[in-house]
C-alpha cells in the first residue's frame, strides 16, 4: 500500500510509540486487501468497551499516549456509568469498568457510549455529530455502520474494535471495500409481499441477514407500504447486522444510493418475503415450553431514540389503565428493561420518569447484551432483531436462553401479564 511521507514517518515511529503501533494496524489491512492506500475519515466509532467483552486487554489501551485525530465516540460499556448498582454489577467489575472507559476518554474519545451515535446530532458534547452523506468513516458496530452505510449515505467498512482505533488516532483508514461505489452495489433482490410495522422490521432484518451472506441487498417493499421511519430503519440495520455479514442494504425509493446509481446491475438472484416467512421468526425460538412464561422485557437493542421512548410510554399507560380495571395493578409485573444514550435521557429527563414510574428501569450507556447484569435470564421478550440472535448466547442461566421477539405494544402488555 501506498504510504505518503507523513504516513511513512509514522510508521517508522517518528510520532511515537501509539501512532506507529496505530499505522502499523492500518496498513496491514491496507495489504490484506490490496488498498492502493489510505483515506482521511470524517469521525471513528470504537467498539470493544464493555470490560466483560475486553477483559484485562484494556490495560493496553491504557499504554496508548496521544490524541484521536478526529470526532470518535465508543459503543456501549458494561454498566449504567451512574446507576450500577442498581444493575446488581460489583464494586471489582464497576472499577475495571471506569478504567477502560478512562483509558478510551484520555485518548480524547466522547464519553457517549452508544451504539446510535448517529441520533445524537450534537447531544454529548460537540465530538458527536451526524455523519455527512458521502463521507467516509472509520466505525464499529454492525448496526450502526449498516445504518450509516444504509440509511445516511455516508461510507465505512465493519470495522474491528483495533481497526476503528488505529483509524481514530490517524484520522485515516484504507480505501478498500464500502469505501468503493462499485462494492456498495447490489447482489441480491428482495421483495417483500406484505406490509410491515414495527417489530416486522425487526424479523425482515433477521431474515434479509441469513439469506442474504455477504450479498449487498436490494429491498422492494410493497406499495402498499408507508415510508419507514428512522425507528424501522435502525432496526432492519440491527437484525441484517445480527444475522448477515454485509454492512450495508438498499431499500428502492428510501436509501439515498437506491435511487442514485444503476441499483440493478449487479443482481444476481431475487427472493420474496411473505408474512408467513415474518410469521416463522416471530414463533421460533419458543424452547422455553408453552407454560413458561417471559421472565424480562428488554428493549433498546440498539438504544432508544426519544420517539421511540415516547412510544413506549404510551403504551405504558394504556397497558396500566387496561390492568387497573382488572386487578388493581398500575405498575408492570415483571423486570423491564430499557436502553438508551445518554444523550438521550438528558433530552427526555421528564418522560424517562414517566416511563420509570410504572416500574420500568431505564439505563443508559449499556446494553442487556455487553453488561453481566442480564446473563440470570432465560426467558426474554424484545422487539429487536439483533437481540433475538445475541441475548441467548450470552446467558449464563442453566437452561438455554430463549428470546422471542414481539412487538413493542406485545412487549409492554406482557409486563403487566
Ligand atoms: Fe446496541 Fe447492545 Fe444492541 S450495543 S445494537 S444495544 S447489542
Amino acid at each position: 500500500m501506498y504510504l505518503t511521507r507523513d504516513e511513512e514517518r509514522i510508521y517508522e515511529g517518528e510520532e511515537g510509540w501509539t501512532k506507529k503501533k496505530a499505522m502499523e494496524i492500518l496498513v496491514a489491512i491496507g495489504d490484506l486487501n490490496d488498498a492502493p492506500g489510505l483515506i482521511p475519515i470524517e469521525s471513528a466509532h470504537v467498539s470493544g468497551v464493555s470490560y466483560k467483552t475486553i477483559g484485562d486487554a484494556f490495560e493496553f489501551i491504557e499504554s496508548l499516549k496521544g490524541r484521536v485525530a478526529v470526532k470518535s465516540t465508543l459503543n456501549p460499556m458494561g454498566m449504567d456509568r451512574e446507576r450500577w448498582h442498581e444493575m446488581g454489577i460489583t464494586g471489582e467489575f464497576a472499577a475495571r469498568q471506569k478504567r477502560v472507559l478512562a483509558a478510551y476518554t484520555k485518548l480524547g474519545i466522547s464519553a457517549e457510549c452508544t451504539c446510535v451515535p448517529y441520533l445524537l446530532g450534537g447531544e454529548g458534547g460537540a465530538a458527536v455529530r451526524v455523519p455527512k452523506a458521502g463521507s467516509h468513516l472509520a466505525w464499529s458496530e454492525s448496526s450502526a455502520v449498516l445504518y450509516t452505510n444504509s440509511v445516511i449515505g455516508a461510507m465505512t467498512n465493519m470495522e474491528g474494535a483495533p481497526s476503528a482505533l488505529a483509524a481514530a488516532l490517524i484520522g485515516k483508514t484504507p480505501l478498500y471495500g464500502l469505501h468503493l461505489r462499485d462494492n456498495r452495489l447490489p447482489r441480491l433482490r428482495v421483495k417483500v409481499n406484505c406490509t410491515l410495522s414495527d417489530a416486522d422490521y425487526s424479523a425482515l432484518g433477521y431474515l434479509i441477514g441469513e439469506l442474504a451472506g455477504d450479498r449487498i441487498p436490494l429491498i422492494e417493499l410493497s406499495a402498499r407500504q408507508p415510508r419507514p421511519g428512522m425507528d424501522e430503519l435502525k432496526h432492519l440495520s440491527a437484525a441484517i447486522g445480527a444475522t448477515g455479514d454485509i454492512g450495508m442494504y438498499h431499500v428502492r425509493g428510501v436509501t439515498p444510493e437506491a435511487s442514485g446509481m444503476n441499483v440493478d446491475a449487479a443482481i444476481e438472484e431475487e427472493v420474496e418475503i411473505e408474512r408467513v416467512d415474518l410469521a416463522e421468526v416471530y414463533e421460533e425460538c419458543r424452547c422455553a415450553g408453552d407454560d413458561d412464561e417471559p421472565e424480562v422485557i428488554a428493549i433498546g437493542c440498539p438504544h432508544c431514540s426519544y420517539s421511540e421512548l415516547t412510544e413506549i410510554y404510551r403504551y405504558l399507560k394504556a397497558e396500566s389503565e387496561r390492568a387497573k380495571k382488572g386487578t388493581g395493578e398500575v405498575k408492570v409485573r415483571r423486570e423491564f428493561f430499557i436502553f438508551t444514550a445518554r444523550g438521550i435521557r438528558r433530552r427526555s429527563g421528564a418522560l424517562i420518569e414517566r416511563i420509570e414510574s410504572y416500574g420500568v428501569r431505564v439505563f443508559c450507556d449499556t446494553c442487556f447484551v455487553v453488561s453481566p447484569a442480564f446473563e440470570r435470564y432465560k426467558f426474554i421478550l424484545t422487539n429487536s432483531g439483533k437481540m433475538k440472535r445475541y441475548a441467548p448466547l450470552v446467558t449464563s442461566a442453566p437452561k438455554y436462553g430463549c428470546t422471542q421477539l414481539c412487538s413493542t405494544r406485545e412487549c409492554v402488555r406482557a409486563a403487566f401479564g
